[in-house]
């Protein structure tokens, strides 16, 4: 880090420092939460198993702040995946209390910690240590949408292709998505059949569907009217209760439906 960049950073970290939350001032005291984490290792366990600890926490902590703090402090080797931190990435999705949610989007304060909080792994997908999934099943229903953009013409020369504020509105919502898999992993028919696409492709292959600069929806609708398409969702409203960016799932999925039954988008 060059000496400029190093004063900048210094400044920068005094700055938010100075403007850090009143729960972490020395006057504001911690308290005692007891977290009950499901672990399994591999290597040495057949089945997993719950294990106890007790962390000092803030109530502007997140549940995620617990888990560095436990791996930090008892246990190092506590697994589980973060990127962000900050509700961008998807990557820390568990359950937690029973629900779908990301770790770093879950603060103490909205907890009933008069009780243990209990984390556990996102269920239907193969648990590989602690609070990791394989998540390749996941990725590869997503993969199977195609969800990227594909148009048979050329753009415009010399400009992007254009688009209406009503048309881009028409599948505004499902551009949200970060695929944190929340929605498929609380979908009870991926949970007892793994071949079911699940929501988190569904949402994705909405956003191309009605996307007017798109010229596959129609590829993508015969795609999802297979037998483990659109039709085994039983609109149990789950995946809409577990989705952190408030996507309406479940709706993107019966405008899926009615496109199959319409014949086009
Ligand atoms: S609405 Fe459909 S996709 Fe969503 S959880 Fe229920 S069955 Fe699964
Ligand atoms: S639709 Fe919501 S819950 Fe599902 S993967 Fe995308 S962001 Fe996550
Ligand atoms: S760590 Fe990126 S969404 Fe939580």
């Amino acid at each position: 880090m060059s000496k400029a960049h190093a004063e900048s950073y210094d400044a920068a970290a005094a700055d938010r420092s100075k403007h850090a939350p009143s729960a972490h001032d020395a006057s504001v005291k911690p308290f005692r939460v007891t977290f009950i984490i499901r672990r399994f290792d591999p290597e040495v366990d057949e089945e997993p198993h719950w294990v106890d600890y007790d962390v000092d926490m803030y109530a502007t902590d997140r549940v995620l702040d617990a888990l560095f703090k436990i791996k930090a402090d008892q246990d190092g080797s506590l697994t589980f995946r973060r990127s962000c931190a900050h509700g961008i990435c998807g990557s820390d999705a568990m359950r937690i209390n029973g629900r779908n949610r990301l770790a770093c989007k879950t603060l103490i304060k909205d907890l009933d910690i008069d009780k243990p909080v209990y984390v556990e792994a996102i269920k239907g997908l193969p648990l590989e240590k602690d609070l990791m999934v394989d998540l390749d099943p996941f990725f590869q229903a997503y993969r199977d949408v195609q969800p990227f953009l594909q148009a048979n013409s050329e753009p415009p020369e010399g400009r992007e292709r254009l688009q209406s504020i009503k048309d881009r509105a028409i599948y505004d919502d499902t551009t949200k998505c970060i695929l944190c898999a929340c929605c498929t992993t609380s979908c009870p028919v991926f949970w007892t059949d793994g071949q079911y696409f699940g929501p988190a492709a569904i949402v994705n292959a909405h956003r191309f569907i009605f996307d007017s600069r798109d010229d596959a929806s129609q590829v993508r609708l015969d795609i999802l009217n297979d037998k483990e398409g659109v039709w085994r969702c039983r609109t149990t409203f789950n995946c809409t209760d577990a989705c952190p960016r408030g996507i309406q799932v479940t709706k993107a999925i019966a405008e899926v439906k009615q496109a199959i039954v319409r014949g086009h988008r």
